[in-house]
């Protein structure tokens, strides 16, 4: 089964500039990108990390494409989806950014900083517009309704797989999970590693692309 398999990961948090000095970001430390990187190689496969400040180390062998904001990342992403059988998209990425980063240290004495968000890019889902044969998988973090919001990220952004967990995840080495599949797969992980969840994924993608290879299946 490990024929040559390239699997593309998003991993850890972005970061949107304010100024030059601060910035919009998150608790993501990488961790689960990094789980998923070491399950990959050690199923043979050839893996692309593309992950904003990371304070997890990635396994030697994870080619690793460093960047900062959602956009860069979007880029990055864009460049190696091509040529990747799977993309699993892990990044805890910033949703909005500053419609206009301050080019100079704002100063405190100028009183009120008001500063308007505006949406950044949904990588997923434009990574999904090229998806083709490939399998996309996803992660949803809810604080309510795991299950339902994680099938409704599952349809929109249109992935074979999503793993929906509670916040308790970040920065934590296990967290509660459910594995949800465009199949109608609803599973509930329970308690587990980060790195026994990536397990547990890519045993799930596993199953996608070999149905899709088995007769009758869509041709890679
Ligand atoms: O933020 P949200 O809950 O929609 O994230 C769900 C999935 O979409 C995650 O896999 C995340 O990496 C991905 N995502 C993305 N680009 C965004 C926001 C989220 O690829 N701008």
């Amino acid at each position: 089964m490990a024929r040559d398999i390239r699997v593309l990961v998003t991993a850890g948090p972005t970061r949107e500039h304010l100024d030059p000095v601060r910035f919009l970001s998150n608790a993501s430390t990488g961790a689960q990108g990094a789980a998923l990187a070491e399950e990959a190689l050690a199923r043979g496969f050839a893996v692309d990390v593309v992950h904003g400040p990371i304070e997890a180390a990635l396994p030697p062998g994870a080619r690793s494409h460093p960047v900062v904001s959602a956009l860069e990342m979007l880029e990055a992403a864009r460049s190696l989806h091509p040529a990747c059988d799977v993309l699993i998209g892990a990044a805890a990425v910033s949703d909005f950014r500053p419609r206009e980063a301050a080019p100079r240290k704002v100063r405190r004495g100028g009183g009120v900083w008001t500063v308007e968000l505006v949406p950044t890019a949904d990588i997923l889902l434009e990574l999904g517009k090229a998806k083709g044969t490939r399998v996309h998988a996803g992660f949803a973090l809810e604080t309510e309704d795991l299950v339902e919001g994680g099938l409704r990220k599952l349809r929109e952004k249109g992935l074979d797989w999503l793993v929906a967990n509670s916040p308790e995840a970040i920065g934590a080495a296990a967290g509660r999970y459910w594995l949800l599949g465009a199949d109608g797969t609803r599973e509930d992980l329970g308690q587990v590693t980060k790195r026994e969840l990536a397990r547990r994924l890519f045993d799930a993608i596993l199953g996608t692309l070999s149905a899709d290879q088995a007769p009758g299946g869509s041709c890679r």
